[in-house]
């Protein structure tokens, strides 16, 4: 018998663009990720600081400003006090969604009741794959094949598998990204979860309170000039991949017990998940499998689903999870918001947005019952994660 994870409240700050002139070019990334933990506990002022069992926080450069074990910096950095305690995990893209699901997973099976989960990637300061040292086996040995540690070049395989996913119709995608952001904008969908947030850079102090990554004025045509970066004669562009970016935020989840003593109203009840392996040459594929495990372990079909919210790493790799399900490329239930390639995608962070976005999605509709937040993974994973309305 299992107890009762529930997503309580989740607060981001405002997603940067990686580069020299974006917002966080001067904000160290650790600090991105106390704004966000701060701010989640001032909004939840009925939740004893002290009382937080762990803070479980997600970075895929563990080092430098992301290093010293995240959740226990945290801890200490945002003020909950000497006694409790915190760690960092990674699963690259899946990072935070990893942290939300051992934390959720904590709760369930009663051995904590508060817990803060989340993630940062700070790309500007962590350049992807800068810091690593593979073991020369996996190319030695033939383990992986040599694109299958660029991001890039593993989407340019998956349009290689599934031909009928044209550069069109990922472009269609993308511009669809980048319309239902500017709406979810207009409509005020982020501002339940995204705090302002105070920066330094050479021109003095500032605020800033939106995403800095989406381009609003994008069109077909704009996007069709773009050249392939990744492949002589490529599919894959800067405007339907995912950018680089720098991001922070987290959740409140709490058992029933601790949602009762503290007063508080819970948004969704973390149901189960699916976490697989898939070849890392085609990394992107990884949602289908996850989805189709968790489907299966729950007994539930796509069409139980009222939302997804996947991670668009990729256009195509979200193309070839609609077909999968014989979905439209203008689902309405699949990032009804929007997603990566219009916000941008700091990758151990943003699992952590997709459950955010999705608590407000059922906010702001009654019907919806049942959510799915799904990411493609480096190095070949999937991960799944099923809420229902709480
Ligand atoms: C694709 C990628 C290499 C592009 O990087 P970049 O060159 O720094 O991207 P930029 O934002 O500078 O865009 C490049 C150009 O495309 C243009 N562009 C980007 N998006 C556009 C859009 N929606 N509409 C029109 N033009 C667009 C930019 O204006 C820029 O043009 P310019 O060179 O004339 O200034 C990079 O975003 C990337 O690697 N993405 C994938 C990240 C990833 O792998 N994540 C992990 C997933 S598992």
């Amino acid at each position: 018998m299992t107890a009762e994870a529930f997503y309580v409240d989740g607060v981001r700050v405002p997603i940067g663009r990686a580069r020299d002139d974006g917002y966080y070019a001067h904000t160290r990334a650790d600090d991105l990720a106390v704004r966000a933990v701060r701010a989640l506990l001032e909004r939840n002022p009925d939740v004893p600081r002290e009382r937080i069992d762990d803070v479980v926080w997600a970075a895929t450069a563990q080092v430098g400003d992301q290093g010293l074990t995240l959740g226990r910096s945290l801890a200490i950095l945002a003020g909950l006090g000497q006694g409790v305690p915190g760690y960092a995990v990674d699963r690259m893209c899946a990072g935070a969604l990893t942290a939300i699901v051992n934390a959720g997973n904590a709760i369930r099976v009663g051995a904590q009741d508060l817990v803060l989960a989340g993630g940062v990637e700070h790309m500007g300061h962590h350049p992807m794959g800068a810091e690593l040292d593979p073991n020369p086996r996996f190319l030695a040995d033939r383990l992986v094949d040599p694109s299958a540690l660029v991001m890039g070049n593993t989407a340019e395989n998956l349009h290689d598998r599934f031909p009928d996913i044209t550069r069109e119709r990922c472009d269609g995608f993308a511009l669809l990204s980048q319309e239902r952001t500017a709406k979810a904008l207009a409509d005020g969908v982020f501002d339940q979860h995204v705090v302002p947030t105070t920066v330094w850079s050479p021109d003095g102090w500032r605020v800033v309170d939106v995403d800095e990554h989406p381009r609003p004025g994008t069109t077909l045509e704009s996007l069709s000039g773009l050249h392939s970066p990744f492949r002589p004669g490529g599919r894959v562009t800067a405007g339907n991949a995912a950018g680089l970016n720098d991001g922070a935020g987290g959740v409140l989840l709490a058992s029933a017990a601790a949602v009762e003593e503290h007063g508080l109203t819970p948004k969704m009840r973390m149901v189960d998940y699916a976490f697989v392996g898939v070849e890392p040459e085609t990394m992107g594929y990884g949602p289908i499998p996850a989805t189709e495990r968790l489907l299966a372990r729950t007994g539930l079909t796509i069409d139980d689903l009222d939302v997804i919210e996947m991670n668009e790493a990729f256009a195509v790799q979200c193309v070839a999870f609609l077909d999968h399900f014989d979905l439209p490329l203008d689902s309405d239930k699949v990032n009804p918001y929007g997603g990566a390639i219009a916000m941008g995608h700091p990758l151990a962070f943003s699992g952590a947005r997709l459950a955010m976005q999705l608590a407000a999605y059922l906010d702001r509709h009654s019907d919806a019952q049942r959510g799915l937040t799904t990411m493609c993974v480096g190095l070949g994973m999937g991960a799944a994660v099923l809420w229902e309305r709480a």
